[in-house]
């Protein structure tokens, strides 16, 4: 899980992998541990798709990614080694939007080598979504399960070493899932349901990462990861649903004793690009190295339970056969 050293030190990752002639999807790539992560990416050569629902504010991305190198980059080499960044609309709130993102990608994307599932909100009020499931659940965890299955068959065909990388939480060590009340209707507290959303993550990246080797999926392998604690925008509902003033401490926190969020993108970077851990799957990582997990973060049934449960969610009918189910997702939901 977290060591000493893995608070005070701030692990980077040293990969000098190039990505030329890889595609990336990353959601939530307007702000924060995204948009750095597209920075990163970008500059190895990739054509990073930055699937966001703010098209103001990912274009203002753009812009500052094209002007500004990551620093391991010189600025007057930057230009000739680059990618492409390529927006393309996803709101996690809508699960229609979730699946005309994923059809567009399919139409209009010849590959997907790596997904990285970032989005998030956090400290949300309580509100449910045009689908009716709680707000945080959705955007955090059941709109990325979605367009994760959507997005499969599209990664088989462009592999080897495809990557799906789940950004998680050490939130998700407080807390149980109530599968009797997963939207939370019976009692709600904006810090559970995050911490919830991000134990489904993990829970998630298990459950999918088993099915993949049982279904003999070779060649996408999924990650988890914890990137450490932050001052971005994921507390900005803080003052109002926690008390006021909570968003501005947090910052405060994170930036005395905490990550930048340079540092912050370190592990969405080595879980999407690192060359020694192209032969692991559904592991949990944190300061760039594999760590622990625990409670019911290890817990199979559970995973299981909470595949169903999404699966209820979303109107889908879990199968047996991998392979078949994602094929029914397809044919269902595009
Ligand atoms: N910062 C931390 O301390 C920390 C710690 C542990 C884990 N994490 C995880 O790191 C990930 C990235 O968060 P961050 O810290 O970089 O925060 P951030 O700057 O707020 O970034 C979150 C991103 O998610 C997007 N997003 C939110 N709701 C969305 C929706 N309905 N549809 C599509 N995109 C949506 C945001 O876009 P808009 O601006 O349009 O809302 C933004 O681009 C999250 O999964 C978070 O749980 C962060």
């Amino acid at each position: 899980m977290w060591s000493l050293k893995s608070w005070f030190f701030n692990e980077m990752c040293t990969s000098k992998a190039r990505l030329d002639g890889k595609t990336v999807v990353i959601t939530g790539a307007s702000s924060g541990l995204g948009m750095e992560t597209a920075r990163d990416l970008y500059a190895r050569g990739a054509r990073i798709i930055l699937a966001c629902r703010n098209m103001e504010k990912t274009n203002k991305a753009i812009e500052d990614i094209k002007n500004n190198p990551p620093s391991w980059v010189k600025k007057d080499q930057y230009k000739n080694n680059v990618g492409e960044l390529v927006i393309y609309f996803l709101d996690l709130r809508s699960l229609k939007s979730v699946r005309e993102c994923a059809k567009n990608l399919l139409i209009n994307e010849p590959a997907i080598h790596i997904l990285i599932n970032n989005a998030g909100v956090a400290a949300y009020p309580y509100e449910k979504t045009e689908d009716g499931n709680q707000m945080t659940l959705q955007v955090n965890h059941l709109g990325h399960f979605l367009l994760t299955l959507l997005l499969l068959p599209k990664m088989q065909l462009s592999g080897p070493n495809c990557r799906i990388v789940n950004v998680a939480s050490l939130a998700y060590i407080c807390v149980d899932l109530d599968f009797d009340d997963i939207n939370m209707e019976k009692s709600y507290s904006p810090v559970k349901s995050y911490a919830q959303s991000k134990l489904a993550n993990i829970l998630f990246t298990k459950a999918l990462a088993q099915r993949l080797k049982e279904a003999n999926i070779h060649g996408i392998n999924v990650y988890v990861l914890h990137p450490g604690i932050i001052d971005t925008e994921i507390n900005r509902y803080g003052d109002n649903t926690l008390f006021p003033g909570a968003t501005f401490l947090h910052g405060l926190y994170a930036r005395l004793f905490c990550k930048n969020v340079v540092q912050g993108a370190q592990t969405l970077i080595y879980c999407s690009v690192a060359e020694e851990i192209a032969n692991e799957t559904g592991l949990y990582y944190s300061n760039c190295s594999v760590a622990t997990t625990y409670r019911k973060a290890n817990d199979h049934q559970y995973a299981e339970k909470l595949w169903d449960v999404s699966c209820r969610l979303l109107d889908l009918e879990p199968k047996e056969d991998f392979n078949i189910f994602l094929e029914t997702v397809s044919r269902q939901m595009l």
